[in-house]
């Protein structure tokens, strides 16, 4: 099902973003080397019960992972790039951390993902993998507005991606988002422009660019959620939440300060 919000649904869909967003930041701040994966968790569903928000995840029991997610926010290190179940697991410095969260607030949902690098060490593959990630979200969104297709958008991510010399899996991408967290239309990370669903204004999509250093091969961890580059490499992701309107598009998943 496509969904195509009225204009009070974005206004709540702008709030919920700006709190996937403040969240998200105040997390990356309190992901210092020594931090416990299991603390950010815990920090994460104090803050969204603080706003009285809803998580999408922690019942969450699709078919690609095993039972419920049972937990408030992904994090995923190094080689992890999606689904990342948090463990009792410190961080370390130069860790990649991915963190991904939706949550509903007045029953619209938003969902973003940041990549960063823990502590003081910039290790150089994985500021690039970031900045490809970033890039191909960036190209993503100006490709957004009315009229455009999912093609379009799917071939601009594609497009950043491939000219990085990045491989791309076809297997998880973007996804229609609004009163719940995964819907219709998919928007693959790579793709034919002029195809597919024409954007309208309310439509609400969660953009989300990732990438594996040398492979396009998810293997899953034991915990049956946790995905993870097949060689065991670095990954990056990158996800906001974006409106279509009238003019283009809007990011809704910025931070407010
Ligand atoms: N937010 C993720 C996405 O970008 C989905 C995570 S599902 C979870 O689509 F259950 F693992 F949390
Ligand atoms: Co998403």
């Amino acid at each position: 099902m496509i969904e195509i919000l009225t204009p009070v649904q974005v206004d709540r869909a702008r709030r919920t973003g700006a709190l996937v967003a403040d969240i998200l930041q105040t997390l990356r701040s309190r992901s210092q080397v020594g931090t416990n994966l299991l603390d950010l968790d815990r920090w994460t569903a104090e803050m969204i019960a603080a706003a009285g928000a809803e998580s999408c995840y922690v019942d969450y029991a699709p078919s690609f992972g095993r039972g419920p997610f049972g937990h408030y926010v992904c994090t995923a290190v190094n080689d992890a790039v999606l689904h990342g179940r948090p463990h009792d697991q410190r961080l370390a410095d130069g860790d990649l951390l991915t963190l991904d969260l939706a949550v509903r607030l007045d029953g619209i949902a938003a969902d973003s993902a940041i990549s960063f690098i823990v502590g003081e060490s910039r290790p150089a593959e994985s500021v690039e993998l970031i900045e490809v990630t970033q890039r191909a979200l960036a190209a993503g969104i100006a490709a957004a507005r009315p009229g455009a297709r999912i093609g379009d958008l799917s071939h601009a991510i594609g497009t950043v991606l491939h000219e990085a010399g990045y491989p791309i899996n076809m297997q998880f991408g973007g996804h229609g988002i609004g009163t719940t967290m995964h819907q219709d239309p998919h928007v693959s990370n790579d793709g034919r422009p002029g195809r597919g669903y024409q954007l309208r204004p309310g439509l609400l999509l969660a953009l989300e660019p990732w990438i594996m250093a040398d492979t396009a091969e998810l293997v899953t961890d034991e915990d049956g959620w946790t995905l993870r580059s097949a060689t065991g490499c670095r990954t990056a992701h990158s996800e906001h939440t974006i409106a279509i309107t009238e003019d283009g598009a809007e990011v809704l998943t910025l931070p407010t300060a």
